[in-house]
């Protein structure tokens, strides 16, 4: 009976005959992507994700410049996918149980913290951050390759509330994907929000950032800017 169930699912791994047309579909796909791309930039240039300076107050007043400024908490002991995955996850309720089960228990600026941990439901944090979902963006590939969190999001280790400090736009992305060397920084300084190339390094950022595009064997201007990298 079980074995049954089993072998009927693997049949469904057997490529049936339509999926002859996936090629001519995803053709297909392509061209309304052609027609829609304009159709979405006359609807309006999605406001949200050009929002530099939004702001949203959070469900519980957890602080960056608390925790990652005064505290020193690297990013990625919360952010823990950042540099693993295209997005950053937000840290569950566990992790800040790890020290809020014994540092101000009592604080009713925690009792959200507190329900969330005893009854399983996350904390609904709002996302400030938000590309439009025909954009393709993938933190990995940044932190893996030398762009400091600081270069996207700004001195988040001295903000109370998290803002969003750049555009987002198009022009943006492109500003770097021409000449990532003007931000490229060692791997191990992603996290660090005060790295300076001259004291650092002993070098200026071009120079230094030319050397680790070659170490990095970061692709050249025509693949970095060409549509399909960040449109798929
Ligand atoms: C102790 C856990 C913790 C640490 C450490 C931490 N964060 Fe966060 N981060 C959070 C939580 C919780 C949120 C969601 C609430 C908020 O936006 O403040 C968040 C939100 C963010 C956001 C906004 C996400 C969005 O919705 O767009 C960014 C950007 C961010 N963090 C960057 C960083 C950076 C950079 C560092 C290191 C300097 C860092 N964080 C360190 C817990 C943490
Ligand atoms: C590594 C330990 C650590 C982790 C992890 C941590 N915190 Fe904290 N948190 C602290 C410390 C220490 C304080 C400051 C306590 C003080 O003011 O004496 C604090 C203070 C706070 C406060 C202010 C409480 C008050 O009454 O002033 C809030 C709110 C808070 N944390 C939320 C969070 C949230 C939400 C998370 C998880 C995303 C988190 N913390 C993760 C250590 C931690
Ligand atoms: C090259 C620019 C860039 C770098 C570097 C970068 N981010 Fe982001 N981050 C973004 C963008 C763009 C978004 C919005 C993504 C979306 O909406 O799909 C974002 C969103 C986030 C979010 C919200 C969750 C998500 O993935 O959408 C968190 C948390 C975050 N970043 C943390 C970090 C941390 C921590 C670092 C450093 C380890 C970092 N980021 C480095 C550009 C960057
Ligand atoms: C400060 C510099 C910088 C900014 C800003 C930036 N990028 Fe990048 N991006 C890079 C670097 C460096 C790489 C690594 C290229 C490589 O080695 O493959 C990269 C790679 C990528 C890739 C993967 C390309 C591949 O190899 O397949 C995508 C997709 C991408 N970026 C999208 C975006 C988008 C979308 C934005 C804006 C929201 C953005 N990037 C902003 C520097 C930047
Ligand atoms: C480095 C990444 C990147 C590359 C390369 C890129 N785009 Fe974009 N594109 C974006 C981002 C980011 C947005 C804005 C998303 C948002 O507003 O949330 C965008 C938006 C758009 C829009 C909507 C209108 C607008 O300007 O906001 C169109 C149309 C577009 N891109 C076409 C193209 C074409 C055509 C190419 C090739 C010449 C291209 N893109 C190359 C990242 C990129």
């Amino acid at each position: 009976m079980g074995r049954a169930a089993i072998s009927s699912t693997n049949s469904q791994f057997v490529f049936p005959r339509w999926a002859n047309y996936l090629l001519p579909g995803l053709l297909l796909a392509l061209a309304v992507a052609v027609i829609y791309v304009p159709v979405v930039v006359g609807y309006g240039l999605a406001p949200q994700a050009l929002a530099v300076g939004y702001r949203p107050i959070q469900p519980v007043p957890y602080s960056h410049a608390l925790h990652a400024g005064e505290l020193g908490i690297d990013c990625r002991y919360c952010h823990n996918t950042v540099d693993k995955a295209p997005f950053a996850a937000l840290p569950p309720t566990q992790t800040c149980m790890n020290c809020h089960s014994m540092i101000k228990t009592d604080s009713p600026k925690l009792a959200l913290v507190r329900q969330s941990y005893a009854t399983g439901m996350p904390i609904h944090w709002i996302r400030v951050h938000d590309l439009a979902g025909y954009v393709y963006f993938n933190h990995a590939i940044h932190v893996n390759k030398g762009i400091g969190c600081v270069t996207c999001h700004g001195r988040v280790d001295k903000m109370d509330v998290v803002a969003q400090v750049k555009p987002l736009s198009m022009g943006w992305c492109l500003d770097c994907h021409r000449a990532p060397e003007k931000y490229l920084r060692p791997r191990d300084q992603v996290t660090n929000m005060t790295w300076d190339p001259v004291a650092d390094a002993g070098k200026d950022q071009l120079t230094l950032g030319l050397e680790l595009k070659r170490k990095y064997n970061i692709p050249d201007a025509t693949f970095m800017t060409s549509c399909s990298t960040c449109h798929r």
